[in-house]
C-alpha cells in the first residue's frame, strides 16, 4: 500500500467515477483504476463496485476512506514536524511565571544566550497556573515558578534559588517605621492581591491563614506592576518578592514593613514534565540554573539592591536544595 494509492482512492471517493478521479489528479483512467485494484487486493476486500457507467462505494471502502484520511493526515503533519525540526537552530521554550519573566530571569537568559547563541529561545509569560498546564500539555519544554502544586501530578519542580517575600506598602503608611511587627496589626488593611492561579496570590493566602486573619479587605490586581502602583498610592499592602519591589524600595517608592514571620522565604523552580526527555537545550538551561554562574550573574545584575534580604545573610533556613548566596553584588 502506498501514499499514492490512498490518494488516489479517496480522489475516486469525491468524484463518485474513475474518470472524475482521473481528471482530479491529472492523471490515467488505466492508472486510477490500477491504483484501486491493487489497494482492495491488499486489505482483501472489495471496496468500490461498477454500477453502470459510474462506480459504487461499498460499505467496506466508506469504513476505509475514514481511516485513508486519517493516514494522511498523520503522515502530513510528520512530515511537517519533520521538515520544521530540520530546517530551525534547536529550541527553547520556556513557561515562566509572571514575577519571575519580569524580574529575575534576564540576567540568566543573557548568560543562556552566551554559552548557546544557536539556540532559539521562546518565552511565554503567565501566571502558575498556566505554567503548569503548558507543561501538562507538554505545549512547552521548560516552566519557571514557585514549587509545584501538589495536583500537578507529573510535574517535577527542582529549587535553584531562594526567593523572598516581603510586605510593602507607602513610605507614609502609619506602621512604616514600627518594627518586629505582629502580623494581627496588619488585619484591617487592604491588602493587594494578585489575581487567582497567581503564585504570590496562594502565599498571600498562606499568610493570611498563618496570621489568623479572618476575610481580610482584599482589592485583586492582574499584575504585579499594578500592584506595586497601588501600594505606592497608599491603596494598601501587599506580599510580594523582594525581587519585584528591588527598583521601588531602592527609590524609596515603597518600604518594607518590619511584619514578624516575613520575609516568607519560598524558592524558585525549573519545573518540566517527570515523563518527558528533556531537549539537549532544555538539559542546558537546567544545569545553568543549578550553576554557581548563574547565581553570580544574578547577584551582579541585582546588585546592591537586594542587601535587604535579610534571611540568607542572617543564616536562617533556606529551602531544601536552595544554596545560599551571598547578598550582595
Ligand atoms: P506569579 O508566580 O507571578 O504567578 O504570582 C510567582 C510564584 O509562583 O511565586
Amino acid at each position: 500500500m502506498t501514499l499514492g494509492q490512498l490518494k488516489t482512492f479517496l480522489a475516486v471517493v469525491r468524484q463518485g467515477s474513475i474518470r472524475g478521479a482521473s481528471a482530479e489528479l491529472s492523471v490515467t483512467e488505466p492508472s486510477v483504476s490500477v491504483g484501486v485494484k491493487a489497494l482492495e487486493h491488499e486489505v482483501g476486500v472489495p471496496l468500490t463496485e461498477r454500477r453502470g457507467r459510474g462506480i459504487w462505494i461499498t460499505p467496506a471502502g466508506r469504513e476505509f476512506a475514514t481511516y485513508a484520511s486519517m493516514i494522511l493526515e498523520i503522515y502530513e503533519t510528520a512530515a511537517r514536524r519533520v521538515r520544521e525540526t530540520g530546517a530551525r537552530a534547536p529550541l527553547l521554550t520556556l513557561s515562566a511565571v509572571i514575577t519571575a519573566a519580569e524580574y529575575l530571569l534576564a540576567p540568566i537568559l543573557r548568560l543562556f544566550k552566551d554559552l548557546c547563541p544557536q539556540v532559539e529561545l521562546r518565552m511565554e509569560v503567565g501566571n502558575m497556573a498556566s505554567v503548569i498546564e503548558d507543561l501538562i500539555s507538554h505545549r512547552m519544554q521548560l516552566g519557571i515558578g514557585g514549587r509545584p502544586p501538589e495536583h500537578s501530578s507529573g510535574i517535577v519542580g527542582e529549587p535553584f534559588l531562594a526567593n523572598h517575600l516581603i510586605v510593602v506598602a507607602a513610605p507614609e503608611h502609619r506602621l512604616a517605621c514600627e518594627p518586629e511587627l505582629d502580623p494581627i496589626r496588619l488585619a484591617d488593611e487592604t491588602w493587594l492581591v494578585r489575581e487567582s492561579g497567581s503564585g504570590t496570590r496562594s502565599n498571600t493566602q498562606e499568610l493570611f491563614s498563618k496570621a489568623g486573619f479572618n476575610d481580610p479587605a482584599t482589592m485583586t490586581l492582574g499584575s504585579n506592576g499594578a500592584v506595586k502602583q497601588a501600594a505606592a498610592a497608599g491603596l494598601g499592602v501587599t506580599l510580594i518578592s523582594a525581587h519585584a519591589v528591588a527598583g521601588e524600595l531602592a527609590a524609596g517608592a515603597l518600604v518594607q514593613l518590619g511584619v514578624k514571620g516575613t520575609p516568607v522565604v519560598r524558592a524558585w523552580h525549573v519545573l518540566y514534565s517527570a515523563g518527558e526527555k528533556p531537549t539537549e537545550a532544555a538539559n542546558t538551561f537546567i544545569k545553568l540554573l543549578r550553576s554557581s554562574a548563574a547565581r553570580r550573574e544574578i547577584d551582579a545584575w541585582y546588585g546592591e539592591s537586594v542587601a535587604f534580604l535579610p534571611t540568607v545573610a542572617q543564616g536562617r533556613p533556606v529551602p531544601t536544595g536552595v544554596e545560599r548566596r551571598s547578598t550582595a553584588g
